[in-house]
């Protein structure tokens, strides 16, 4: 559990919370986290100052979200680092800590790279935390940069494939500014189409079991003041058929080499829909959740979370951790097997585009991708 809860607006008057910031009070450095798990009831902070805090954090999706995740695992090994413990052991503990979202060991990795490097170089373990600090650092900048480079190039696209502007996008899971060094991925280019007056209507999928997009989009569209319209997971297909949905805009937990994109469970069926309807399918994603290293869709570990999630329904603001097995209201009696992995896996082929920081693979192939990584390798 948390070290420490920090309401925000103590004052009374409402606090601009980050998603993730670096502090150092006299007590020494630490990471601070918007709690995701309370929103949209209450802004909370959550204050990690250990690797194991932020690992929990991590897996009760207090923090979450690919790119967020990536930023949150070099922060946590640079926590380490500050604070003296064992550098390694919290990296392997932080890099493990869910499996699908590449961006999180690949943050963990970078960070730990740092560290290492300037503890050959220099044998000094506090410039060595620097630079894991650094290393944090100039990936969350780098995220916020892809971020907004995604948006424009997401809504140029948007705009060459739907002429005229007026557009009622579906998204799904959560993939704004509380997963991101800026304005997020998928739900950026909603937001850019908002404020160039092209967005009619985002519809949002809640996004069972645990409501990404009811509790988080609904919440940053609302703050952005978009017209947004909820819906339930299963009412998309009636909302495909009414010819209500013009483009679908979502983000990924991992691309794979041939293009397979892993996101939030719930994507594929998405995905069916819009080419049965003829609609546009587009992953918005940094470079980062690319993953060359995994050949295909079916070579991507997906993460299977705890039944209760799906048996139970936890209230938002309740943390789950108080009774057994989720401390939720049954929904299913008791004792039911629940079938919940946490992300589903989209093939290329019906996959319109992926919108990356450096360019728009359209056709979705492996070559095109790869093509994609070895030019942004050489700026
Ligand atoms: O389980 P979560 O909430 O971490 O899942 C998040 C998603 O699936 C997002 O759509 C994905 O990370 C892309 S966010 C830019």
């Amino acid at each position: 559990m948390a070290d420490q809860y920090v309401q925000s607006g103590e004052d009374g008057r409402p606090k601009e919370i980050p998603a993730i910031r670096w502090d150092e009070p006299p007590e020494g450095p630490v990471l601070v986290l918007l709690d995701q798990t309370r929103l949209p009831a209450e802004e909370v902070e959550l204050v990690c100052t250990d690797a194991p805090v932020l690992v929990e954090a991590i897996r009760s999706l207090a923090v979450r979200g690919a790119p967020l995740l990536g930023i949150a695992g070099a922060y946590g090994v640079a926590l380490a680092a500050a604070r003296g413990f064992d550098v390694d052991d919290a990296a392997e503990a932080l890099a493990g800590a869910r499996p699908t979202a590449v961006n999180l060991a690949v943050g963990v990795r970078r960070a730990q790279a740092a560290y290492r490097a300037e503890l050959a170089r220099s044998g000094d373990a506090e410039r060595a935390a620097a630079a894991a600090l650094g290393a944090a650092r100039a990936l969350h900048e780098e995220d916020a940069e892809a971020s907004a480079r995604m948006a424009a190039r997401g809504l140029a696209l948007l705009d060459e494939l739907l002429p005229g502007g007026g557009h009622r996008v579906l998204t799904h899971c959560n993939t704004g500014a509380l997963v991101s060094g800026g304005e997020g991925t998928a739900f950026a280019v909603a937001l850019a189409a908002h404020r160039a007056g092209q967005l009619r209507r985002l519809w949002v999928d809640e996004t069972r079991p645990l409501l990404q997009g009811a509790r988080l989009t609904a919440y940053e569209a609302a703050r952005n003041g978009m017209a947004y319209t909820l819906l339930t997971d299963n009412a998309a297909g009636s909302l495909f058929a009414a010819g209500e949905v013009d483009a679908v805009l979502i983000g990924a937990d991992r691309i794979a080499a041939d293009g397979s994109v892993a996101n939030k469970v719930g994507s594929y069926p998405l995905a069916v829909l819009a080419r049965y309807h003829h609609v546009p399918f587009i992953v918005v994603a940094p470079l980062t959740t690319v993953d060359l290293e995994t050949a295909d869709g079916a070579s991507i570990e997906v993460e299977q979370r705890p039944g209760f999630e799906v048996t139970e329904i936890a209230a938002p603001q309740v943390p789950v951790a108080g009774g057994e097995p989720g401390g939720g209201i049954p929904v299913a009696p008791l004792g039911t097997q629940a079938y919940n992995p946490a992300f589903d896996v989209t093939p290329p082929e019906l996959v319109t585009a992926i919108v990356t920081e450096e360019g728009v693979v359209s056709p979705v192939t492996g070559e095109a991708l790869a093509e994609l990584c070895a030019r942004s390798r050489q700026v």
